[in-house]
Parts: C-alpha cells; structure tokens; sequence
C-alpha cells in the first residue's frame, strides 16, 4: 500500500539529498518553518524538511510532522510516480499524461484495517490546535492548512478530490476556499437544497495521491477511481466516522478531518499569500465545520508554502492537461514550459509549425484547458521553452507586434490574478514567436553540425 511514509522511505533511499529531516522544535505559527524553507529558496536549495517536533497551540509538540517542498523539485515527484529522480521533466509529463487516463476501482477496508484510524477524536473533544498550523506570510489572516478536500456528490455520488486552502477559525471551525471549479459546483448544488456537503480534508497522503488533487478532469469522472489509476493501485478507503458509507476517507492517510461546508453561511478568509507571489484580500469564503479527526500516530502534514517555488510546481498535473488539450487540437505541439518558467499566468509553447495558423490554435486550446494561463508564446522546436533568455530573443526577433500579438478579450480570468479589473472577467493575449513559413526568413548564425561534433575542446584546450 502507498502512503506518505512509503514515499519519504523511497526518497531516502534513491535520492537522499532530496530530504532533510530537522528535529529541533519549531513553530510554525511564528513564522519560523516558512522562515527555514525561504532561506533555503534563496540558496537555490529545494530539498523536503521534515519538521519532527513542530509545536502546535495545544498539546505535545511531537505528536504530529510537518513536511514542507514535498513538491520542490520535479525529482521528488518523479520519485512519487516511481520513476528514478534524475528523470527529465518532459518524461515525467508524459507519465503524468499516460497515468491521468488510468482507473482503479478503490478498494474498501474496514476501520481496524485502516491506518488513519488509529486514533480518532469527535465532538467536543476535537480541539484543531492539536495540529501545528502553519502561519506563512506577514498579512496572513491566521494559521493556514494546504489540503486535500475529498468531496462526494450528494446527487451523483462521484467523488471530488481537489486541493483547497483552509484558514483556521476556531477550535471546530475553517475558512476554506473554493474556486469556481468541481467542489464549488457540488457545493452550490447542495445549498440549493438547503444541504450542508461532506468533505474530508486530508492533511497527509502519498505525494501521487495529492497531485491527483490538481488533475483537470471531466466532472463526471470519479476521482477515487482516478487516484487508482494515478497511485498505480487501488486506493484504499473506509467509512468516515461521521457520515459512515456515505462519505469514504482514504484509509493510508495520515491525518483526516472530517466535516461539512455549511450550507447558507459564509466567514471573512485571508489576506492570503497567494501562489501568485503577492498576498490576496480578505474574502467572503465558506465555513467549514469539523466533526472528527482520524490520525496515525505521529501523522505527517503535507504543508505547501504558496508564495514559493513548490506551489508552482504543484500545478504540474494542470500542465500536462493543457498539453494534452494542445496536442488534440494540434499534434505539432512538442512540449510546454509554465510551472518551471512562466508560471503563474504565462506559458510557453514550443512546436513544429507545418503550416500558418498553428500557433494560434495551439494558444487557444491552452486558453480553452485553463483560466490559469493569460499570455500564451509559441516557440520554434530550436527554442529551449524552459530558458527564458532563448525564448526572449524568439520574441525579440521572430515577432512584429502589428501582426503577430493577438488580444482576447471576455476571459474567464483567474480571480488570485492581481491584475484582473473585473471579479472574474479578464484577457489574454498570444504571442506568435515562431519564424514564417510564407516568406524567407534568416537562417540562424551556426557552426556547422558536423565540424561541431568533430570538436573536442580537449583537444585545443588545457582542461
Ligand atoms: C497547491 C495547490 C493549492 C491550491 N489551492 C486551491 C484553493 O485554495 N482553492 C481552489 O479553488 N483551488 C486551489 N487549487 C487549484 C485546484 O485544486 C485545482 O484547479 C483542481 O483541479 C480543482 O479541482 P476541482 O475542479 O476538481 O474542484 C490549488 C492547486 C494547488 C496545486
């Protein structure tokens, strides 16, 4: 069975740098893990830090880890999908692209035959300062948890998984976030009918289990069912505590809250520091109330600290959606660059135009994928998408603005963009880099290819 240790094991194992493990007692809440893990960033430093006595309001200090940059390099979630960690990234989207399409059908356990179940707490004595909670930025609102919300639809009974940002309220209660995608529809199909919606809010899983998370798939899809497929096993789940067979939770987490969205109430969230780098406003969001908690002894939080490298690199699975959308529209489309490079708005796209007008197309159908991407750049096959210099001379030389930047306007924009005027409206504009087919255009200034293997610096250098 997967789970969160299984892979920090393997991590250990194929690529120990990739994993620090600090035992000193930190607290979180004041600032000092996301002071640890920026003073690593601006080293150019991404390793995971398992945080073993992170301090939490109430209670031992030892009783829960913290693990923060499970997602900071692409090795750590090449290690996730059992590929080695020197993996490339291209190889490592088309695994995501041939997993997404998979489905195992989840298996059900019973609760003594559930890790996650091992200690469990309701009511009243459910007390959320039990966990260390992350404070990140300066403005935050307060302490903020990164998770997996697993949702079911109470017409369709399709479960959601999605990743949801909670702020902590009170003792029993969150802020939590929702974007208009599959959980704010399942949610707004509840409170028509005057339902609060079940949720269970996974602090810990498999890293494969949490990239399932930011798949784009159709609404109809069961993501349980898809999680399988992704994990490469069928995922194991069991009955939650408060909602029994109506809502399952995944029986290899490490920690589930389990609780429902409140149907006709809403809670003041935020100022958050958002995944775009700049700290977003307080919002009317929605209440989250938590019923019973389920954890393993010495649970590990899978906390993302969102103005920083591994949020972006989170958001690898909504890449490969976009590719994959790209690609059927045009097969020409090589590989795409947004997560490592453009990221949070703009995406480079590299391809073997064939004819005119490919570019375009390619742009539109990133547009179609995702209200993430703003600006789209198309690039030649002889430009490096991931090398911002490349792609700058393509547009510095490739590009006549008159004719070869498109603007759209009436966008669904992405509402955390601080530049959007409107709530939710905004535009996005193309940029055709890539060199004419219709008329002559320069060839590039090369030593010739055969003289260039021929070389060897070896051979006229002291090295
Ligand atoms: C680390 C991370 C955090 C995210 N936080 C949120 C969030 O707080 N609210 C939200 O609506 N989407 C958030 N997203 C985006 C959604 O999880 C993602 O788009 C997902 O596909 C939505 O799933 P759904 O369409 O099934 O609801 C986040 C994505 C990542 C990678």
């Amino acid at each position: 069975m997967k789970d969160l240790r299984q892979w920090i094991q393997a991590l250990e194992h194929n690529a120990p740098k990739e994993l620090i493990r600090v035992k000193k007692i930190v607290d979180p809440n004041k600032f000092e893990a996301t002071a640890v893990m920026e003073k690593l960033e601006s080293k150019g430093r991404f390793p995971a830090v398992l945080f073993e006595a992170p301090k939490a309001l109430k209670g031992e200090d030892h009783r829960f880890k913290l693990l923060m940059n499970t997602f900071g390099t692409f090795s750590k979630m090449a290690v996730a999908l059992d590929l080695p960690p020197e993996t490339p990234k291209k190889q490592l989207m088309e695994e995501i692209l041939k997993r997404q399409d998979l489905e195992k059908e989840p298996a059900i356990v019973a609760p003594q035959n559930s890790p996650v179940k091992e200690n469990t707490l309701v009511g009243d004595d459910l007390d959320l300062n039990m966990i260390p909670i992350v404070r990140h930025v300066e403005m935050d609102g307060d302490r903020y948890f990164s998770p997996i919300a697993v949702s079911k639809n109470l017409t369709t009974a399709r479960y959601n998984i999605s990743w949801n940002r909670m702020m902590y309220l009170d003792p029993q209660h969150l802020a939590i976030y929702m974007s208009p995608r599959h959980l704010w529809t399942y949610f707004a199909e509840a409170e028509q009918t005057h339902r609060n919606l079940p949720i269970a809010v996974v602090l810990g899983h498999h890293p494969a289990f949490h990239m399932t998370g930011a798949l784009l798939t159709p609404l109809d899809r069961d993501e349980y069912k898809a999680a399988g497929g992704f994990l490469g096993e069928n995922i194991r789940i069991t009955p939650s505590l408060s909602y029994g067979d109506d809502l399952y939770i995944p029986a290899d987490a490490e920690i589930v809250i389990e609780g429902e969205i409140v149907a006709g109430q809403r809670t003041v969230e935020g100022p958050f520091g958002e995944y775009t780098g700049y700290t977003g406003p307080q919002r009317v969001s929605w209440l989250f109330e938590a019923k019973a908690i389920n954890f393993r002894s010495d649970g590990i939080i899978i906390d993302i600290f969102p103005c920083k490298t591994e949020h972006m690199n989170a958001h690898l699975p909504i890449e490969a959606s976009i590719l994959r959308t790209m690609r059927e529209a045009t097969p020409n489309v090589i590989d795409t660059s947004w997560v490592d490079s453009g990221g949070p708005l703009t995406i480079i796209i590299r391809m073997k135009k064939k004819v005119e007008g490919e570019p375009m197309q390619a742009a539109m159908a990133a547009f179609t994928a995702s209200n993430f991407i703003k600006i789209a750049i198309v690039v030649d096959e002889d430009i490096d998408p991931t090398n911002l210099k490349q792609v700058m001379w393509a547009v510095s030389t490739r590009v006549q603005p008159e004719t070869d930047i498109q603007n759209l306007k009436g966008l669904q924009g992405h509402v955390l963009d601080p530049s959007l005027r409107h709530e939710i409206k905004g535009s996005g504009m193309i940029i055709d880099a890539t060199r004419p087919l219709d008329r002559p255009f320069p060839r590039r200034g090369l030593v010739p290819e055969e003289i260039l293997r021929k070389v060897s610096l070896r051979d006229y250098l002291d090295e």
